[in-house]
């Protein structure tokens, strides 16, 4: 590891005495009140006023006619992705997923929560690479995704980072296809889309929404996830899945496999203390980003993009990503790095390392899902075709891969709302250093 404390290039950088997090939870004290409330009343286990209220309010801030509060934002998509299975290819045996042996198209770069789902109803993820415009699916990947498997009929798309895909393009690829489209806004609540001539909000642009209350996400309840629809059959649906299939009967009687996903009535009490501010941390996410954007603009860095006509990202994490002339030498193995520093280059492992060494936490783009030693054999779908085995021992030049190029040249920054302005204007201070 890089002694960065005793390098020159930081001399008289000091330390925070409290570590910056990348994301962290930002408790205002009604989050206490409704948890109490829910003790006081002896509502504690999965049904209650507070499920009941911020149900309802998550509805209206989306602007879907239903919500489903659930235990974890990766039950929703498992439930999410179970239903467009069940509705594509009908009801599977018990041991069997609902989407055996069937591609679904699903969205690179993200977190791997959003795709596992596939997997565990046994379908077969396909990876989809990313544009440059907003680092989301790209949609000319899509089409040419099915120009090579017509079959395929649903969609598993994430919004990263909180800024919006190209929902327009997408859905009109989906529509001409037959596809369905399960949205996963776990990073992304609060954040907007011109769709079609009309402001919508993430969480209400797929056939099937999911949302995370996840402790690092813009609100959080500790933990939970909601499913969101305007579907009052997909409603009904995922609650029943979500507390075990109970049939209408006196006794446990099933006829469909069940999950135990339901929200407990104290993670909503927290949930229903933070839902008045999620505005709030918007606008401090949003001036993170914008500080950002300022202090590093002498660089030779770009932030992560967004599209200034047709969206208004939530902001939740900021990011930075080297141009190519500037970075110096950096290798990464399956779990371990190595780099190098250059004079006036840097690269994400060095900025990360000297982050870190004065207590600040970023991490690195996420790494893409066709890149994970548990989906390699997967097939990955550039705008050019296949992905897979593009280089060519006897000819010069490979094919894009703008995810695996996200990963390399890209780091997600300190994006914490509770960070000042004098901690930022530090953190903007070391990046420069680094560069030195
Ligand atoms: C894009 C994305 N999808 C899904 C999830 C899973 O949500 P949860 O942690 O609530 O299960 C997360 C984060 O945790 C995420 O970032």
């Amino acid at each position: 590891m890089h002694d960065f404390r005793n390098d020159p290039r930081f001399q008289g950088v000091e330390s925070f005495d409290k570590k910056v997090w990348l994301a962290s939870p930002t408790m205002h004290g009604e989050e206490q009140e409704w948890v109490d409330d829910a003790i006081r009343t002896n509502w504690v286990s999965t049904v209650g006023a507070n499920i009941n209220e911020i149900e309802k309010q998550i509805a209206e801030y989306v602007g879907v006619r239903y919500a489903v509060a659930l235990s974890a934002g990766t039950a929703s998509l498992h439930l999410a992705t179970k239903l467009a299975g069940e509705k594509l290819y009908g009801q599977a045996r018990p041991y069997e997923g609902t989407l055996q042996g069937r591609k679904v198209f699903c969205s690179d770069v993200t977190f791997d929560a959003s795709i596992n789902p596939v997997a565990y109803e046994d379908g077969d993820a396909v990876f989809i690479d990313t544009e440059t415009d907003t680092w989301n699916m790209d949609p000319a990947a899509l089409e040419k995704a099915f120009e090579l498997y017509p079959d395929t009929r649903l969609i598993v798309l994430a919004h990263l980072y909180g800024t919006p895909g190209k929902m327009n393009e997408i859905r009109r690829i989906a529509k001409a296809h037959g596809a369905l489209i399960v949205e996963d806004a776990a990073e992304s609540l609060g954040a907007k889309y011109l769709l079609d001539g009309g402001w919508a909000e993430t969480g209400a642009l797929g056939d099937y929404n999911c949302i995370s209350f996840n402790g690092n996400k813009i609100i959080t309840g500790s933990a939970g996830g909601m499913f969101l629809t305007d579907s009052k059959e997909d409603a009904d649906k995922v609650r029943k899945w979500s507390t075990q299939s109970r049939e209408a009967a006196p006794w446990y009687q099933h006829e469909e496999i069940g999950y135990n996903y339901r929200m407990s009535n104290i993670i909503a009490g927290v949930i229903r203390g933070q839902i008045p501010h999620l505005d709030e941390h918007i606008a401090q996410k949003k001036a993170v980003w914008e500080r950002y954007e300022k202090g590093l603009s002498d660089l030779p860095v770009r932030m992560n993009p967004w599209d200034r006509e047709r969206s208004l990202p939530n902001f939740w994490l900021s990011c930075c990503l080297i141009d190519e002339a500037a970075m110096a030498p950096q290798v990464r193995g399956e779990q371990d790095y190595l780099f190098t520093s250059v004079s006036g280059k840097s690269s994400p492992q060095e900025i990360l390392d000297a982050l870190a060494a004065f207590n600040a936490e970023g991490r690195p783009v996420w790494k893409p899902m066709h890149m994970q030693p548990i989906y390699r054999t997967h097939a990955f779908i550039t705008a050019e075709g296949s992905g897979r085995g593009r280089s060519n021992a006897y000819i010069a030049g490979t094919g894009a891969d703008v995810g695996a190029d996200l990963f390399r040249r890209g780091l997600c920054l300190p994006s914490d709302n509770k960070m000042t302005p004098e901690q930022q204007d530090r953190i903007i201070d070391i990046i420069h250093r680094c560069f030195q």
